[in-house]
């Protein structure tokens, strides 16, 4: 079976947030599987690239309107993700190095999804799923439905998986230009609120949607950004299937980036080893419960009522629990959290940016991870601390609902909390302080924890059912 997965992110190429991860993973778990997966990214210009053989495959050139757009196709030689990797590159246009955020956005993610879908139908190819991931790809199952262009290929089933439904993609009408020729009769698929909407269309167009949480999957029907309405339209075609982790990334017992490796039976000492190389970093003291935060300073992941909610219980616990905060996002919130530091020096440390082997020591070395999102579709950060040996601390929302049991509940290993508020995780704060006391209870929730299984097994399987429904004539 051959699955193509369109993605603007794929760990180690290209990493923003958890949906590289996912999209470095997965493919490598289906293929593993019997499947025959491949992932095409945009090409960027970055260290992976850089440091790995590429062959071109193809090349030509698509239309973005009135111009005549030379693209390639690079194929990474030696299949060292797992998976066959392909790159669309266009000089000019997708040739940068940051993932996001170029005034011309819009333009390069059409351009990436024409120069796709060219290519595949130039070579003759007919893949079995193509797999659509968030809006960056959201406009492809309307193409290959309904643009004369791609008619061969207008019956290949497509799965549209949203990971950050906050995020659209919408555009101008304006824009419609740079579509190719479209079944006019059947633009309305691609409009929501009067523009175009690549996340909308998606939903609509193609044969499945996933979410990568349960959860998720009716949260969206509340809260999607203007979309709810739709969610609640097309929800039948809907389905929660809950990310998992890279169990070979993300192993304590093997994991590079550590200080020391540990195992279930040796955790109790291993942790500790990356907890002094933590405060050896940060000037904390190592005979403290750590808790700590890793992830995109923004609005969705509550990290702007982290800094009052910290400051708050270090009035009273001033010496007796230490905090290290691993993130980069809102200015207000950077600033907010670097004053928090000047405030308590000795409790508290923050690193502004991204780095991703201090993430992977911060994860080892915590004895618990708050996580207070607002939204949070599946979250990794969780299940990663969970396979570390660290207590997550969070929100009673989307993916962190459905992975995180309250260890105050049968069978529990985590703290659980139902509100994005400084009460709400200053209360938490308290809960994690007594627990960490109790030392006989601590190391056996910390066994619960890392005997967990969020291993991709699981879930490509569902993703594997699912694509094996949506193939009428199977070539299995
Ligand atoms: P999201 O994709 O919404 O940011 P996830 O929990 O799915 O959230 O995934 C976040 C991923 O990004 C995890 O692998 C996490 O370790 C990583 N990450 C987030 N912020 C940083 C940072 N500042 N430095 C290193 N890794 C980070
Ligand atoms: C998004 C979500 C996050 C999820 C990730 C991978 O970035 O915000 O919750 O874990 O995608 O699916």
């Amino acid at each position: 079976m051959r699955i193509y997965h369109l993605s603007a992110e794929c760990y180690p190429v290209a990493k923003v947030g958890g949906l590289a991860d996912v999209v470095g993973a997965l493919p490598k778990y289906q293929v593993r599987a019997g499947l025959d997966a491949a992932v095409v990214l945009p090409f960027y210009n970055r260290k992976f690239v850089q440091e790995n053989l590429f062959d071109l495959v193809f090349q030509s050139a698509t239309l973005l309107g009135t111009r005549r757009l030379y693209f390639e196709v690079w194929k990474e030689r030696n299949n060292v993700l797992g998976f066959e990797l392909f790159l669309i590159k266009i000089p000019g246009l997708i040739d940068r190095e940051e993932v996001y955020c170029y005034p011309d956005e819009n333009e390069q993610f059409i351009a990436y999804q024409l120069s796709f879908l060219d290519w595949i139908s130039y070579t003759g190819q007919s893949p079995d799923i193509i797999h659509c991931h968030d809006h960056h790809s959201g406009l492809v199952p309307f193409l290959l439905k309904y643009s004369s262009l791609y008619k061969r290929l207008a019956k290949t089933p497509t799965v549209f998986t949203i990971h950050n439904g906050q995020y659209h993609g919408a555009f101008g009408w304006d824009k419609v230009s740079y579509l190719p020729e479209i079944d006019l009769t059947k633009a309305g698929l691609l409009d929501w609120s009067g523009g175009i909407n690549p996340l909308a269309s998606a939903v609509r167009c193609c044969a499945k949607y996933t979410t990568v949480s349960p959860s998720y999957l009716l949260e969206l029907e509340v809260s999607s950004n203007g979309l709810e309405q739709l969610f609640k339209m097309e929800k039948a075609r809907g389905i929660g299937i809950v990310n998992g982790i890279d169990t070979e990334v993300w192993d304590p017992a093997t994991d590079t980036m550590l200080k020391g490796n540990y195992n279930t039976a040796t955790a109790a000492t291993g942790k500790e080893a990356n907890k002094q190389a933590i405060c050896d970093r940060f000037n904390l003291e190592p005979d403290r419960p750590l808790i700590s935060f890793i992830g995109r300073l923004v609005y969705e992941k509550g990290a702007d009522v982290l800094a009052q909610a910290i400051a708050d219980s270090l009035k009273t616990l001033s010496g007796q629990v230490n905090f290290v905060l691993l993130g980069a996002g809102e200015a207000e919130t950077e600033h907010a959290l670097q004053e928090l530091k000047e405030q308590f020096p000795d409790d508290c440390n923050v690193f502004i940016g991204y780095n991703e082997e201090l993430a992977h020591l911060v994860y080892a070395g915590s004895d618990f991870l708050l996580m207070p999102s607002r939204v949070e579709p599946c979250g990794l950060n969780q299940l990663y601390a969970l396979r570390y040996g660290t207590m997550p601390m969070v929100r009673s929302t989307g993916g962190l609902k459905d992975t995180v049991i309250d260890f105050g509940d049968k069978g529990g290993y985590g703290i659980r909390y139902d509100q994005t508020s400084v009460a709400d995780i200053e209360y938490a704060i308290s809960r994690a302080l007594v627990l960490y006391k109790n030392n006989k209870q601590l190391q056996q929730l910390r066994k619960r924890m890392m005997e967990l299984d969020f291993s991709w097994d699981v879930s490509a399987k569902q993703y594997i059912d699912l694509y094996k429904s949506l193939i009428t004539t199977t070539t299995l």
